[in-house]
């Protein structure tokens, strides 16, 4: 698999070059999310053997779960060129059109980021994906004439953190769609484990599983955990990782025994202690810490959700009882109605 249109920076975040080499690359190296790997096993193998790419398919879920990872192991496991692009960086049609015809009979075009793509750009996608045609404008006015272009068989792979955000039309095309959960605590225990066998660091497992269970249900979390936690054992300790450097070094790095970090307990006590538990606007919660409100709808409140931390209300986020807990704060009694907060 050859990765062209290389971009690493898509999320703003520049992968450690470590993470590289942590990725895995075939479906079996893929630990957890058990029932989207048996769709996948099922898809992969039939469509080998019709000698057909795989339908379109659509991975959906918050950063970090291995949407990017998957693309790359659909195109390993078929045996095709990987195109790696974004919705942003594909401003005009001309820029989709460009990578269209590029593609190898069969290949994979990842599109992460999908959810923001432009109109224009998605119009010429509608085509492409549904009978693997390229329509090109060319000239202008009453002048202007449409050529078609046949494409070769390919599999678009589209990632997004937001699944409301994508098209009806859009969503339709996709064969397949598919949304990502957060893992199991056992899960990130065996990804730290392989990691850590990877990098070749000694851990035990009671090591491992305090960097799992801090790890916020997230692969990459787990991974640059193992790291911080390596350093920490490296320069402390004697450069191996049990249950004690773990949780020292963890701790000096600010991850708490929730595996909540600086920014997800700002946002909560912000919630608790300037707003009254809320509900209070998200804008608002973001600026109260300092972050753009994509951020903490995308990366930080997921996980607060689902452990039940954060509640989202039509009327603006509410800290939860466990929060308050969690914190060390005490809720404030409600006595008679409850007033409403300014911002709420
Ligand atoms: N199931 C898994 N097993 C082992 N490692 C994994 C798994 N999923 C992800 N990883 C690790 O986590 C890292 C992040 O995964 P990936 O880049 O695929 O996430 P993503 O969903 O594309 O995130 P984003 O939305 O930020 O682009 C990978 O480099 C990989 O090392
Ligand atoms: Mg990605």
């Amino acid at each position: 698999m050859r990765e062209e249109f290389l971009d690493p920076g898509v999320n703003g975040e520049v992968e450690e070059t470590d993470e590289i080499g942590l990725r895995p690359r075939r479906l079996g190296d893929f630990v957890g999310q058990r029932e989207l790997k048996e769709h996948l096993t099922i898809v992969l193998e039939a469509a080998l053997q019709r000698h057909q790419p795989i339908d379109h398919l659509l991975l959906a879920g918050p950063p970090g779960l291995g949407k990017t990872t998957l693309a790359g192991i659909v195109a390993a496991e078929m045996g095709v060129h990987m195109h790696i692009t974004s919705g942003p960086t594909l401003e005009r049609a001309g820029d989709l059109a460009a990578i269209l015809t590029k593609l190898g009979e069969g290949d994979v075009l990842f599109i992460d980021e999908i959810h923001r793509l432009s109109r224009a750009v998605e119009e010429i996608l509608y085509p492409a994906m549904e009978d693997f045609q390229l329509d090109i404008v060319v000239g202008k006015g009453p002048a202007a004439s449409s050529i078609r272009l046949p494409l070769p068989p390919f599999t678009l792979v589209g990632a997004t953190t937001r699944t409301g955000m994508i098209t009806g039309p859009l969503r339709d095309r996709f064969g397949l769609v598919a949304r990502l959960d957060f893992y199991h605590d056992d899960e990130l225990e065996a990804i730290v484990r392989r990691a850590a066998g990877i990098l070749d660091v000694s851990i035990d497992s009671q090591g491992a599983w305090e960097i799992a269970k801090r790890s916020r249900g997230t692969p990459r979390i787990a991974n640059r955990l193992l790291r911080r936690v390596r350093d920490y054992a490296q320069v402390r300790g004697d450069g191996t990782i049990n249950q004690d450097t773990a949780r020292t070094g963890l701790a000096v790095f600010g991850v708490d025994e929730r595996g909540l970090d600086k920014v997800d307990r700002a946002i909560l006590t912000a919630i608790c202690q300037q707003f009254r538990g809320g509900p209070v606007g998200l804008s608002t919660v973001a600026i109260s810490v300092g972050e753009q409100t994509e951020t903490v709808e995308d990366v930080y409140e997921p996980f607060l959700i689902q452990q039940g931390l954060l509640a989202r209300t039509p009327r603006g986020r509410v800290a939860m009882p466990s929060a308050w807990e969690h914190l060390g704060l005490e809720m404030p009694t409600i006595t008679g109605d409850k007033p409403r907060s300014l911002f709420g």
